[in-house]
């Protein structure tokens, strides 16, 4: 076939189209949606931009941080923890804005001695104030595969999930004077990194140097999200397309959320009324 100048321009057209249709179909890159942040090394982006992994040793952890700020969102990402000995080690795995009255939602995973379970500890900031804790053990064992955590956040509340199975909810109550994160942007973050002082029994068990480097693996991540960009939204003002943006618990999640609650949850910062002498905060008596 002769290859004429039009033909070859027509082919490099459907290949670059093919092109942007994979990367659109693929699920996420980390080298397009990830950056680097911190561990001269130690995270590393694999396998084409499927894979990343983060490691952890006596000099240092490390730790990456999404491309785009988020304001609303969807997040799915799968996460293969720690294995084998990783007490005194965490994986943070979070959404954050910045400054000293940021918001955050957060999954911390506390390891443990080879066989003992992790605590999947969460958290979420307002405004710069956190105190809501709630922590969980896992019905598996999250060092041999890899599990989906999911963070839904739209203006109707934060659904935290795992595998598809909600395990808690903080719920906007701004209408009864609670703050709700809903005016600052966020980024992903996810760092591995030594806590020994707290993390694994309360700290006293201590991170075992001999096993480093620890390291824990990142696959699939996706978005459905409004990215926040120059003071505005990639969503505008059109929600039509974005169920996730009005989605909410049924019946048959708080069903769920209810009996991981009764048969997971190790602590809850809303029955903790010796650390809230004043009383609980506000939002404990609406749930
Ligand atoms: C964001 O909302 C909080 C109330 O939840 C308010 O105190 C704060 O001033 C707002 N910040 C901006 C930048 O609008
Ligand atoms: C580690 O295992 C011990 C013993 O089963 C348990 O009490 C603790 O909650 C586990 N997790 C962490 C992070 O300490
Ligand atoms: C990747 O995530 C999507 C949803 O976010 C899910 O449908 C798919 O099964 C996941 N792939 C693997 C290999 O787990």
């Amino acid at each position: 076939m002769p290859s004429t100048p039009a033909l070859r321009a027509s082919t490099l057209l459907l290949i670059s189209l093919l092109g942007s249709f994979l990367m659109a179909a693929s699920a996420g890159n980390f080298y397009q949606d990830f950056d680097i942040t911190w561990g001269d090394g130690r995270a590393k982006i694999l396998d084409n931009g499927e894979l990343l992994t983060l490691s952890l040793d006596k000099a240092s952890g490390s730790g990456f941080k999404s491309k785009n700020e988020y304001l609303f969102g969807k997040i799915d990402m799968q996460l293969k923890l720690v294995p084998g000995n990783s007490a005194g080690t965490v994986t943070a795995y979070y959404l954050s804005s910045l400054g000293s009255t940021h918001d955050e939602i957060d999954f911390e995973f506390l390891g443990n001695l080879s066989g003992d379970p992790y605590i999947l500890h969460t958290n979420v900031f307002t405004q710069g104030k956190g105190n809501r804790e709630q922590q969980f053990y896992l019905w598996f064992d999250p060092t041999t595969d890899f599990h989906t955590y999911s963070i839904l956040w739209n203006p109707q509340g934060i659904i935290f999930s795992v595998d598809g199975t909600p395990i808690r909810e903080f719920k906007n109550y701004e209408s009864n004077g609670v703050q709700f994160p809903k005016n600052q942007s966020m980024r992903i973050y996810s760092s591995l990194w030594n806590a020994d002082d707290w993390a694994t029994r309360g700290g006293l068990v201590k991170t075992d140097w001999s096993n480093a480097p620890f390291t824990a693996s990142y696959r699939n991540f996706s978005a459905q999200a409004c990215v926040w960009s120059s003071g505005a939204s990639s969503c505008g003002s059109n929600t039509n397309n974005n169920a996730w943006l009005t989605e909410e618990l049924d019946s048959t999640g708080h069903e769920r959320i209810k009996s991981v609650q009764k048969n997971y949850m190790i602590y809850n910062y809303c029955t903790d009324a010796k650390r809230f002498p004043e009383g609980l905060p506000f939002e404990c008596s609406l749930a």
